[in-house]
């Protein structure tokens, strides 16, 4: 089974080509960096415009690459259908529609947070069920996967995600559009304990999230420095990095408490590429005896063969859609 996968609800225009038995034929990722760059952050409508101007060619070239000569030897059409920016998301949807109905082929909306949840069985064997912490620009959520389609919430942020709380960081700091790797890479020379950020909700019951109050103090500490400097920098970056994950680790130990399936952690979405916070989970995984997993890094942030492989998990239970499904801004998983 050949699935074609489109990926359009933030800023990466994503298209892949991927097989039942696991093979990515093609794999292309247009970044529109250079595009939001002189904001500070995605813009919306220069987002869904980039999107219709690349889509159409990649979509094209992911097809050659992939050896595969028509629509109708695909076996069906993935793509994101939200929750994402709604313009973003119409612009896939649409030529997803296009081409599932010219070729005949059935068409699978596909929840992009599912998409991250379930790459992790694209490149490993891992069986479900499992507990995910899904940590990308949008969302922070701690579910357990009892199968395809079929998620339940233990925790989620009550404000910002952690990813948003990295852009945001890197932003205070003029570091740059998109924050995360920024960060991290400056970390890496910070002194982690120069401050002392908030661990907002450590002990409390649950395993909800809050970011805000992180950020505001990183805030307040970067206003106050006159003249900051690359050390200062350096330094707040750690402090923040080591903050956040003090509160994934807090907020971790008692999802195991809660959790009563197989001890197995999954960690996916784009703040999983990160190699500290990582380092920080494997740890506590360790600790609690769960075995840990990880999409490789360029799977880890948006891409069309998550969204591919989701489809092809979906078709093999028999949750394919109607044609005449609606984009979603917002759409739960569980
Ligand atoms: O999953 P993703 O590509 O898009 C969403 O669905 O949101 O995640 C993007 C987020 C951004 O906030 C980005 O700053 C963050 O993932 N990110 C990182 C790293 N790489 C990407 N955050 C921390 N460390 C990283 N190395
Ligand atoms: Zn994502």
């Amino acid at each position: 089974m050949k699935i074609l996968g489109i990926e359009t609800s933030c800023d990466e225009t994503a298209v892949a080509i991927v097989t039942s038995d696991k093979k990515i034929l093609s794999h292309l990722v247009l970044s529109q960096e250079k595009e939001h760059k002189p904001y500070g952050g995605v813009v919306p409508e220069i987002a869904a415009r980039a999107h219709i101007q690349a889509l159409d060619s990649m979509v094209a070239k992911a097809m050659e690459q992939a050896g595969v000569k028509s629509y109708s030897d695909l076996d069906a059409v993935a793509v994101t259908a939200g929750p994402g920016l709604i313009g973003g998301v119409i612009v896939g949807v649409m030529v997803a529609k296009a081409i599932a109905s010219a070729a005949s082929v059935p068409i699978i909306a596909v929840n992009h947070l599912e998409g991250h949840a379930l790459t992790v069985r694209l490149t490993e064997d891992v069986p479900l069920p499992f507990m995910l912490l899904l940590v990308s620009g949008g969302h922070c959520q701690i579910l357990s996967v009892e199968g395809v389609g079929k998620y339940k919430k233990l925790g989620g942020t009550i404000d910002d995600a952690l990813g948003e709380a990295f852009d945001k960081v890197a932003k205070m700091l003029k570091l740059g559009y998109p924050g995360g790797p920024k960060v991290e890479a400056l970390a890496k020379d910070g002194d982690a304990k120069r401050f002392e950020f908030p661990r907002s909700m450590k002990g409390r019951a649950g395993c909800d999230f809050s970011f805000s109050g992180l950020k505001t103090a990183v805030k307040r500490v970067a206003d106050s420095i006159e003249d900051i400097s690359e050390q200062d920098k350096k330094d707040i970056c750690a402090s923040f990095q080591a903050c956040a994950a003090d509160i994934i680790e807090d907020r971790l130990k008692n999802a195991f408490a809660m959790y009563d399936g197989e001890k197995r952690l999954v960690v996916a979405g784009g703040v999983a590429a990160n190699k500290y916070l990582n380092g920080r989970i494997q740890n506590i995984a360790n600790e609690y005896g769960y075995s840990l997993f990880y999409p490789p890094l360029n799977l880890c942030t948006d891409n069309g063969a998550m969204i591919a492989w989701a489809g092809v998990e979906r078709m093999r239970v028999g949750l394919v859609d109607d044609i005449s499904f609606a984009p979603k801004a917002r759409w739960s998983l569980y």
